[in-house]
């Protein structure tokens, strides 16, 4: 089984793939830590937005990086959306999500992948794929409150310029922009709990066999 789960900064990906990885018992990978994790090791190198730097810190990214403290920060997430959008990243960071997708560790029996391109390009074969959208208000009253639930210090107009800045990055750069696959099911979650999400996201998914 592999289902691709995409849409925009704090849309709630996270939430409902961890949801589908324990029904359908899947192995579940966060796209989105990989290039965070890519963007501080670069930043520890120099200019995360030159390209040579990206590049060397992509080809020594390993899984014990997607550990790497000060991941879930918004600096990070912003300083991703940059790396994101240099094509010789993501060619390498392909690599690693397909392998992941084609062979799911820990013995799991398929795999879940959140992102912004899982449907168009990491797994255009998915069977089963969803794009999670919200309104861009939604959206940081969500990561506003998940940063003051984890005990950080957060201003909800930035939180909002950040997604707002970061949406329009991740959708209007040339490779592999922010779009929903042909045949994904598009969800706007913005009146919807994370049970009705799930809920409607397992409907779509008996609906496809
Ligand atoms: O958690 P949040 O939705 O805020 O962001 P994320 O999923 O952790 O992704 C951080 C950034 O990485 C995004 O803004 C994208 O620019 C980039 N990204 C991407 O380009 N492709 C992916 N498959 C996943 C993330």
């Amino acid at each position: 089984m592999l289902i691709a789960v995409d849409g925009p900064a704090a849309a709630g990906k996270g939430t409902l793939t961890r949801k589908l990885a324990e029904h359908f018992d899947l192995a579940r990978l966060d796209t989105g830590l990989i290039y965070r994790a890519v963007s501080l090791k670069a930043l520890e190198l120099g200019d995360p937005s030159d390209e040579k730097i990206a590049v060397a810190a992509a080809e020594g990214l390993s899984f014990s990086d997607l550990d790497l403290a000060g991941l879930r920060d918004e600096a990070a997430g912003n300083a991703a959306s940059k790396v994101a959008a240099i094509p010789a990243v993501r060619d390498i960071l392909l690599i690693f999500q397909r392998n992941f997708a084609a062979n799911p560790p820990n013995g799991k029996k398929g795999a879940v992948l959140d992102g912004r391109d899982i449907g168009t390009v990491v797994c255009p074969e998915a069977p089963y794929k969803l794009f999670i959208d919200a309104s861009a208000e939604v959206r940081a009253d969500r990561r506003y409150k998940e940063l003051q639930e984890r005990g950080d210090e957060a201003i909800r107009s930035a939180i909002l310029r950040d997604i707002i800045d970061r949406d329009e990055r991740d959708r209007s750069r040339t490779v592999a922009p922010l779009e929903p696959a042909k045949d994904a099911k598009v969800l706007d979650t913005s009146d919807l709990d994370a049970d009705a999400v799930f809920a409607a996201a397992l409907n779509f998914i008996s609906l496809q066999d």
